[in-house]
């Protein structure tokens, strides 16, 4: 089978080896498509130290090709995609667990072999493609707009793979959507995709003053911040009275001259987001069935193509998530 693995100078290289064998409790997936996230960037360009020899990625769907003694949960034939987490089941998270593409073999191979327990049935209604961006960008998105519902006002920053599913998952929920962006193209398609309003963060440097005009003085109750330290300045002046920011990222990381009294008058709840639980994909999941939900993908790149996927994803162009087909 063929494979990407990071070679002692940081790099990804495409290799060939045998195909493995599942032990007692493991599954043999037969990956059809793995995402990327903006966490993949900053490991396959040495940002993030990552040991020599690990295969990349953390998220992908595919076929169980081979089950081993003892498995339960799958059988031959299942369409599968695997938790961000994978020995984080439920429940609060008491330590950080091992993660893919660090601590482990990620999922940017032809075959994969995985504890059972790590794996979850994919949504009916949707393609390899798809499923494979559910893993990391969704789940924090779920647990980011969790509690929102009809009456609340979330607002998500940019266009990339969290924010749009936290777009989508919020008007689910029956809550109302602004979104920011960079881009008056970008800014139409999240109309489409349902937001009420889009502000661009660009012209608009003070859009969180802009956030309140458009709720009537009241702000966002729920703030997806992404951008981190160069934008959670401008969450403050969008946030409601006693509302949440939950914060995901840091791809503005500016500083901003941050005043913590700020947070205090407003009463804030700050909520890190560390993705999500197994159970809470499971959750998400029963949510995007029922809705129908259809991960937006900007682009599907060829196996061997991989390491262009990730300078596409750097380059910032995408709207939604970016895609290798094994
Ligand atoms: N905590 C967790 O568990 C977790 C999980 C997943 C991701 N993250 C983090 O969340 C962040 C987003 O991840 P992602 O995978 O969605 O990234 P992504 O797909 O690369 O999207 C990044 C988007 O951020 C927007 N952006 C850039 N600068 C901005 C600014 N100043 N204000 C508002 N938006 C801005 C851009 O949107 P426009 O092009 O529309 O301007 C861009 O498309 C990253 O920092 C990532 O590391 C954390």
């Amino acid at each position: 089978m063929r494979l990407f693995r990071m070679s002692e100078s940081g790099q990804s290289t495409l290799v060939e080896e045998p195909a493995p064998t599942p032990g007692t409790g493991q599954v043999l997936v037969r990956v059809h498509a793995s995402s990327l996230n903006a966490r993949d960037l900053f490991m396959l360009d040495g940002r993030y130290p990552v040991p020599p020899g690990r295969v990349p990625l953390s998220d992908a769907a595919g076929v169980v090709e081979a089950i081993g003694p003892g498995v339960t949960r799958f059988e031959v034939g299942d369409r599968v995609l695997n938790s961000f987490h994978p020995t984080w089941f439920g429940g609060p998270q008491r330590t950080p667990g091992p993660a893919y593409h660090t601590d482990l073999d990620g999922w940017l191979a032809e075959y994969v072999v995985i504890d059972q327990q790590g794996l979850v049935s994919m949504p009916a209604h949707l393609d390899f493609a798809e499923a494979a961006t559910l893993p990391c960008a969704a789940v924090t998105a779920w647990s980011a707009v969790a509690g929102a519902g009809p009456g609340d006002t979330v607002l998500v920053q940019g266009s990339g793979g969290v924010s749009l599913f936290a777009l989508q998952l919020a008007r689910a929920a029956g809550a109302r959507v602004i979104a920011t962006t960079s881009s008056e193209k970008k800014a139409v398609r999240l109309l489409d995709l349902g937001a009420s309003d889009v502000i661009n963060y660009v012209s608009t440097p003070d859009w969180g003053r802009q956030v309140r005009e458009l709720t009537d003085g009241r702000g966002a109750d729920v703030i997806v911040e992404v951008g981190g330290a160069g934008t959670i300045a401008q969450s403050i002046a969008a946030v409601a009275y006693r509302g949440v920011i939950s914060l995901t990222g840091n791809v503005a990381p500016a500083t901003t001259g941050l005043d913590i009294v700020d947070l205090l008058y407003a009463q804030v709840t700050l909520r890190v987001i560390g993705g999500g639980s197994r159970s809470d994909l499971e959750d998400m999941n029963r949510v995007i069935a029922a809705h129908k939900l259809r991960p937006v993908i900007d682009r599907v790149f060829p196996f061997e193509e991989a390491l262009d996927a990730a300078s596409y994803l750097a380059s910032g162009a995408h709207f939604g998530k970016v895609v290798i087909s094994h």
